[in-house]
């Protein structure tokens, strides 16, 4: 048995954070770029507020949670403070990241093995205030099985280093990493995990993705904020939702 119903799209906006903080002024406004993301078809909004603010702040987040229709994808480290405001937000879902300071972006997946008693308390509570909760893991057996056994409702399959073999030619092993990605959702969904997959997706890598049977949920940021300098935002992500279409026919 697969899952049933549309793969969601969603759009990743902290990069607009990043272009509107290089000069500390208020725009481009990530709300605003969530909003156009709704129009065009997105079915949920991410923003990642990091321990730093490097890009997307606090009054960003309320401000996104008070102004989109469609759900919004609350990431971060697992953290107090985090935990915190995520209580007090209380967004749709809340997917939880490695966060390093001196990283440019999520560089790895989340190590739940090897936290799994302290994850399994600090998701408890996000639980029960509504949230769906994701662990942002690599394709591993140890980690999709922990994940289901601390009560995440959602595993999101990191696909960084599929993207950047893809990026650098590597096509032999993108291939094998594809299938390891097959396999790691093909066993996330028959522990009943929700699975989801994102980093590094663009126009040329998205297709093997999309077309995995068991994913539900593409998260892409950096590709779409770049390619709406060239496109547009809005035309970018249709560009996209209509790849991950015909993957998926
Ligand atoms: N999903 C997660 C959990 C992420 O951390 C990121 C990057 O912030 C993305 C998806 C989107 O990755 P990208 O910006 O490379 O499309």
């Amino acid at each position: 048995m697969i899952p049933q119903g549309k793969q969601r799209l969603g759009i990743n906006i902290d990069h607009v954070a990043t272009v509107r903080n290089a000069r500390g002024s208020a725009w481009p406004d990530p709300l605003r770029a969530a909003i156009l993301a709704e129009a065009s078809g997105a079915d949920g909004i991410t923003a990642h507020l990091r321990e730093d603010r490097r890009h997307i702040h606090d009054a960003d987040i309320e401000a996104l949670r008070a102004g989109i229709g469609i759900p919004l994808n609350f990431e971060c480290a697992a953290t107090d403070e985090m935990a915190a405001i995520a209580l007090r937000i209380k967004p749709h879902a809340i997917c939880l990241v490695p966060e390093k300071r001196e990283e440019r972006t999520t560089e790895g997946g989340l190590d739940v093995a090897g936290d799994e008693n302290r994850l399994a308390q600090f998701i408890a509570p996000l639980r029960d205030a509504g949230c769906r909760v994701s662990m942002f893991i690599g394709h591993d057996e140890r980690q999709i099985r922990s994940s289901a056994r601390i009560g995440a409702a959602v595993v999101e399959l990191h696909t960084g280093h599929y993207s950047e073999l893809h990026a650098e030619g590597r096509f032999d092993e993108a291939e094998a990493e594809l299938a390891a990605l097959r396999e790691g959702a093909a066993l996330a969904y028959s522990l009943g995990l929700e699975v989801h997959a994102g980093h590094g997706l663009t126009f040329d890598n998205v297709a093997p993705i999309a077309a995995i049977p068991q994913i539900m949920e593409l998260n892409i940021g950096h590709f779409l904020i770049g390619e709406a300098v060239f496109m547009g935002l809005g035309a970018a992500i249709e560009e996209m939702r209509r790849r991950m279409d015909a993957a998926r026919a």
